[in-house]
Order: C-alpha cells, then structure tokens, then sequence
C-alpha cells in the first residue's frame, strides 16, 4: 500500500530549518506487516528532542529514513504469528523495542533489550527488515516507529495495548516523554515518599518526570528551565520550585532552598550548555 512519510534525506542539516527544510512529506510504499509485526494508522505522533537529534546529526543515523517515535494509533491489520492483538485495537509505540529473550530482557530490563537496541541502531524493524520503500529504495525506521506517518508497520514488540477510550493525543505522549521522564524517576532514580527531586529542562521528557515525581510522592519538586513559561507550567503541573537556568548561582540556591541538596537530580534538557545540576546529589541524565 502507499502512503504519506515525513522523510529525512540528508543528516545533519543545517539551520534554519525553515530555509533547509530538513523533511520532505513523500508517498511511499509500505509493505504489508511480516508474522510478528502490525500495520497501524496512526492517530496521533509528537515531537521528540530525539527526532530533532537525527536531523543536527547529535545521533547518527542511516538515511533516508521515515522519522517519528512517540506514537498512538489504531490496529488495522496483523501478522500472522500474533494472537494477542487484533484490528480495531488501540496501541501506543515504544522507542525501544523488547524480543522478550535476550539477558536484559529476561532479567525484567526491557529497555536495554539488546536485538531492540541493534535494531534500533540500524534503522530496521526488530525482525531486521524495512518494511518502507520509495522508488525500490529502501527507507529506515526511526527507533522502529516511523509515525510521522498516515500508517505505519510495527514490530508487535514496539507496541503496547490500551484502552479504547484513551484520547490518542495524550496516548502518543506514553511512546516516548512519560516513558522516559516517569521511568527515570520511578525505575532509575526510585523515589521514595518524602524524597526531593529536581528536574532540569522541562520540554516533554522533564514535564513527565515532574509529574512523575509528583506521583511518587516526592515532598519538594524543583524545576529548573531557561524559559519562564516552562517554569510556570510546572508550577501549573505541581512543582513546588522554580528556578530560571543559566546563573552562576542557581546551583547554590536550590542547595540553600533544599537544606543542602536534593535526594535525585535529573537532566532532561539534552544540552552540553552551563549545567544547573547541583552537585553531590544523585543524577540521572535521560
Ligand atoms: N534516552 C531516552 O530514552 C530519551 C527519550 C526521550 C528524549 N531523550 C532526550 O531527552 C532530552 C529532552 O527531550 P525533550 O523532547 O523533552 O526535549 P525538549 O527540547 O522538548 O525540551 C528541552 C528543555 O530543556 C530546556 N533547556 C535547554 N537547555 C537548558 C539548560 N542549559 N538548562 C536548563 N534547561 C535547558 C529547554 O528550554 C526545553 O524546555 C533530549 O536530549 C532528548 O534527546 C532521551
Ligand atoms: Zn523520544
Ligand atoms: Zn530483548
């Protein structure tokens, strides 16, 4: 079948992207889902720091490829091998892939499953196949999604079940920034009851991971961003802190607002600018 990818041809490309243009919207063919794998119409898909990473070249990948990781849709069709999801069902896509064999995946780490990463890092489904192709050339998979896209073929591996009544906007956003944010807060830093955390850079991924803390029952939840709507946002969202990045002594007043720092730090601001990390606490970079 065709239809409609946003494709990156060329990496990295150069700002503005307003002028360079960095993806073209093309008709492509998209073969049908192998044994293990489901044809999906996307509903909803949003913009990850990570998409942006491919086109400056900050993450090398092969081109062209489709780009889009942070997805919901609607099953329209499986392969043959799937038995526990059908057309009609609504799933959000995960970045990373999990075969549900290898050492990681067996010991309840999926998300450094190693087939996942492998493929992932090639542009492939995790069967190793692109199931995108324009003019008989074929296209890779960005992180085995490829949803900036009217339909895309999935490996069963990347998706995950959800209610039918989940609005497919907020579902999209459980493909990538809460997987990431919440899980750095749940699973890697675990924070308990009590607890104090700050988050530094607050796009979806530091967002998440505010509201994660929140729901983990952190007692101070301090934001830290250069832009002050974003500090008001997390204030919306129920942090209890806020502190604009970028002064020499930012550090120092979260250690002073903290009684001598936080329990868990976090960056989530993707920039090798002047860090607002205040030292000595436990980090987590995402
Ligand atoms: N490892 C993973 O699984 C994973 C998944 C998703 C995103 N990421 C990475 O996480 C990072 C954040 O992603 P996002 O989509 O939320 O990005 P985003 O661009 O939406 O948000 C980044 C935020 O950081 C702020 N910021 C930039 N420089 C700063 C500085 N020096 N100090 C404080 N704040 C600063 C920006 O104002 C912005 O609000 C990116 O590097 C992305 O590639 C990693
Ligand atoms: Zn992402
Ligand atoms: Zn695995």
């Amino acid at each position: 079948m065709k239809t409609r990818a946003a494709v990156l041809r060329k990496s990295p490309v150069e700002r503005p992207y307003a002028n360079t243009r960095p993806l073209s919207i093309e008709t492509v063919d998209l073969d049908p889902p192998g044994p293990d794998e489901l044809l999906v119409r996307i509903g909803a898909a949003g913009l990850c720091h990570s998409d942006l990473s491919v086109i400056n070249g900050d993450r090398p990948r092969p081109v062209p490829m489709a780009l889009g990781h942070e997805a919901a849709g609607t099953v329209e069709a499986v392969g043959s091998g799937v038995r526990d999801i059908a057309p009609g069902d609504r799933v959000v896509m995960s970045f990373m892939p999990s075969c549900g064999h290898c050492l990681p995946c067996a010991e309840g780490r999926p998300a450094l499953c190693i087939p996942g990463a492998e493929a992932n890092g090639k542009g492939t489904l995790l069967s190793g196949e692109r199931r995108l192709r324009c003019d008989a050339v074929p296209v890779h998979h960005h992180l085995g999604v490829s949803a900036f896209a009217d339909y895309a073929v999935v490996s069963r591996h990347s998706a995950v079940r959800i209610e039918a009544d989940l609005p497919m906007v907020e579902a999209a956003l459980f493909g990538c920034a809460v997987l990431t944010g919440v899980g750095a807060v749940v699973n890697t830093c675990q924070v308990r009851p009590g607890q104090s955390v700050a988050v530094v850079g607050l796009g979806g991924v530091g967002l998440a991971a505010v509201l994660g803390a929140i729901a983990a029952g952190a007692e101070r939840v301090v934001a830290v961003d250069l832009s002050d709507d974003k500090l008001k946002l997390a204030l919306q969202l129920g942090a209890t802190d806020a502190f604009l990045a970028g002064g020499p002594d930012v550090a120092e007043r979260i250690r002073e607002a903290t009684r001598g720092g936080v329990d868990h730090a976090l960056e989530a601001a993707g920039s090798a600018g002047p860090s607002s990390l205040p030292t000595g606490s436990r980090g987590a970079a995402v």
